[in-house]
């Protein structure tokens, strides 16, 4: 657990970066600082490890004042993954991902087996480890960094921005697989981004701050769409807030079973569309009935978007139903079919749901 109190930074210029910022970050899970550029949220992080010196107020780390600590040992305990990665480029991947083993004296064979064991964590075993960080692509040094922070043990990792060199696609991944990282090796976390909508997937409690370093709201997830504390975490979360807090929303929506066929099935089912799948039930596709001549054949498919998962969130379900190409979203559970649901059902359910105040999902009209 980390806590701060009444934390102030002012720096030798008077810039004021941090202003008498109080929160718990909770053992075990993902605190996430955010807000626009300049409002002290590195300076925030850097606190926690005494990197940066606060001019007033306390900072507790698993129940101990950190002023109290000796600043390099704690540096040691507590994983640090810098904006970049900020990997050593002259050294190879493995002597990078060994510096904090190595600076706590473990011996040769213990460093680079640990080492090697936190490179497979990440996804880059194998050869990947003689590499040196200019032969990587931008995502698997952003990983080597993870690794590094992971190398020690440490029971604290703090992250400045993470993810943000990475380009969209692969920034999904990472991020899908450091939750799961996370969950398994149950980490407590502080990690700063300027994007919400990362906040939002990755925070279990989350920071917003503001321009000249204060807090503005300090909630769960869900509770910061709900219950903006004002105009200026509203504006920040964004218009379309209504429509992120059905990532949170679970409800039951009426699923129609369905009758699927199979390549090379002929004749079809009396409806104008089938839904296709393969032989372990998984969904390939759909055929419109009034399209396909003989036998279904792969170029007869017209695919679908997104599925939804049985028992997943509201947003899950309306972009199902949105982005199928039969105006009936498809419902899976570990893969495979287990029906359809109507957008017109799900739509009624999200107009029935409670809503962030002020808040309407479409054709909205603030
Ligand atoms: N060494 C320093 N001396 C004086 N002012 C500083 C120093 N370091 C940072 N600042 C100022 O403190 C404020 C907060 O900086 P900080 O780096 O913590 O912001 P940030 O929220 O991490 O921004 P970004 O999103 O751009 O990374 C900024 O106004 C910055 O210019
Ligand atoms: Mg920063």
């Amino acid at each position: 657990m980390i806590r701060l109190e009444g934390v102030t930074k002012r720096y030798a210029d008077g810039t004021v970066a941090v202003d008498n910022l109080s929160f718990e970050a909770p053992e075990g899970k993902i605190t996430v600082l955010v807000g626009p550029s300049g409002c002290g949220k590195t300076t925030s992080l850097r606190m926690i490890n005494r990197m940066i010196e606060p001019t007033e107020g306390k900072i507790f780390v698993d129940g101990k004042d950190a002023s109290s600590l000796k600043p390099a040992e704690l540096r040691r305990s507590i994983g640090y993954v810098i904006q970049h990665a900020g990997l050593f480029p002259h050294r190879t991947v493995l002597s990078n991902v060994q510096t904090v083993p190595n600076l706590l004296k473990w011996d040769k064979k213990r460093a680079k087996d640990r080492a090697m064991e936190v490179l497979e964590l990440v996804g880059l075993g194998g050869d990947f480890a003689k590499r040196y960080p200019g032969q990587l692509s931008g995502g698997q040094q952003q990983r080597v960094g993870v690794a590094r922070a992971l190398a020690g043990d440490p029971t604290v990792m703090l992250m400045d921005e993470p993810f943000s060199a990475i380009d969209p696609v692969v920034r999904e991944v990472l991020q899908d697989e450091f939750l799961s990282l996370q969950e398994r090796l149950g980490t407590t976390i502080v990690m700063v981004t300027h994007d919400i909508d990362e906040a939002i997937k990755l925070g279990h409690r989350i920071a917003v701050l503001r321009e000249g370093g204060t807090l503005a709201q300090f909630s769960s997830p869900d509770d910061l769409l709900a219950h903006p504390n004002d105009d200026f975490v509203a504006g920040f979360v964004g218009r379309d807030r209504g429509y992120r807090a059905l990532s949170f929303q679970r409800a039951e929506v009426p699923i129609y079973p369905a009758q699927p066929v199979e390549l090379g099935d002929r004749p079809l089912p009396d409806e104008e569309w089938s839904i296709v799948v393969d032989a372990n039930r998984h969904p390939i596709g759909w055929v419109e009935r009034d399209a396909v001549e003989g036998p279904i054949s792969q170029s007869d498919l017209q695919l679908g978007g997104t599925l939804a998962e049985e028992h997943g969130s509201l947003r899950g379900f309306l972009d199902a139903a949105l982005s199928s190409p039969s105006g009936r979203g498809v419902v899976v559970n570990e893969g495979r079919l287990v029906g359809t649901l109507r957008p017109q059902e799900v739509l009624q359910i999200i107009r029935k749901a409670p809503r962030p105040s002020g808040d309407t999902i479409a054709g909205d009209s603030e």
